[in-house]
């Protein structure tokens, strides 16, 4: 697997300013290449985060955490849910921890891990939350069938990912450097073969989409 990710989680300030559009050349940068102008970037979060219930209080993977930008104040407001954030760079995850401390969320377990490799036992989790993580794993086949396993039946497996399809100015974007620099790994689902792929998988799935990023919310 390539490094990527190390060196973002060595610059991870400037990643994380373009998740949460933080400033002028981040909404630039947002808008130029994702298509997104600010009330498609919220529209964007809100699918992000559509499938967790704002009271949840069972046992939640996230996968990956990346430096936890989005998700870590998400988890402030959930009281008793038992979570566990999984990603491969050790870069990431000091981000993270580091994030963690910061917003006094100090139950929160962090994993060094391979999504083609969860290190839990079946039907583990009654949540799985993966933003912006399936378009930068090299082994998809091995990553939608270990999320799949580790969720129990009945469970919700939800979040977002970059389709291809969408915009042509993001798709020229991601080829050219994305899948270039290793940060995305091709091939990309379409909105099309996503939705049929996540509904053969699972007994439910709703898929949307803003712009590139497609939602999803399913049920084990
Ligand atoms: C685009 S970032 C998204 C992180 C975060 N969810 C967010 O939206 O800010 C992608 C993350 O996937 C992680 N990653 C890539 N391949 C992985 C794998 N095989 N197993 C676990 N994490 C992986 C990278 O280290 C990186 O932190």
């Amino acid at each position: 697997m390539n490094n990527a990710y190390q060196v973002v989680g060595q610059l991870s300030t400037f990643f994380d300013r373009m998740m949460t559009s933080a400033d002028l050349p981040a909404q630039l940068a947002l808008k130029t290449f994702w298509g997104l102008d600010d009330d498609a970037y919220q529209k964007f979060l809100a699918q992000a985060f559509a499938g967790l219930p704002k009271n949840f209080s069972g046992r939640l993977l996230e996968v990956p955490v990346g430096t936890g930008v989005l998700s870590l104040p998400v988890y402030k407001e959930l009281d008793g849910a038992e979570v566990f954030c999984l990603d491969y760079s050790d870069k990431m995850l000091e981000a993270a921890r580091e994030r963690a401390n910061q917003l006094n969320l100090h139950d929160v377990k962090f994993i060094q891990g391979d999504v083609a490799r969860l290190p839990f036992e079946d039907d583990f989790f009654d949540l799985v939350l993966s933003v912006n993580g399936f378009h930068a794993f090299p082994d998809k086949i091995s990553a939608w069938a270990q999320t799949y396993r580790v969720l129990k039946p009945g469970g919700i497996f939800c979040g977002c990912m970059y389709v291809k399809g969408e915009n042509s100015r993001t798709d020229i974007f991601v080829e050219q450097f994305c899948d270039r620099q290793g940060f995305f790994y091709p091939p990309h689902e379409t909105l099309a073969s996503l939705k049929n792929f996540l509904n053969d998988i699972y007994s439910r799935a709703e898929v949307t989409n803003v712009e590139s990023f497609a939602g999803f919310v399913c049920i084990k």
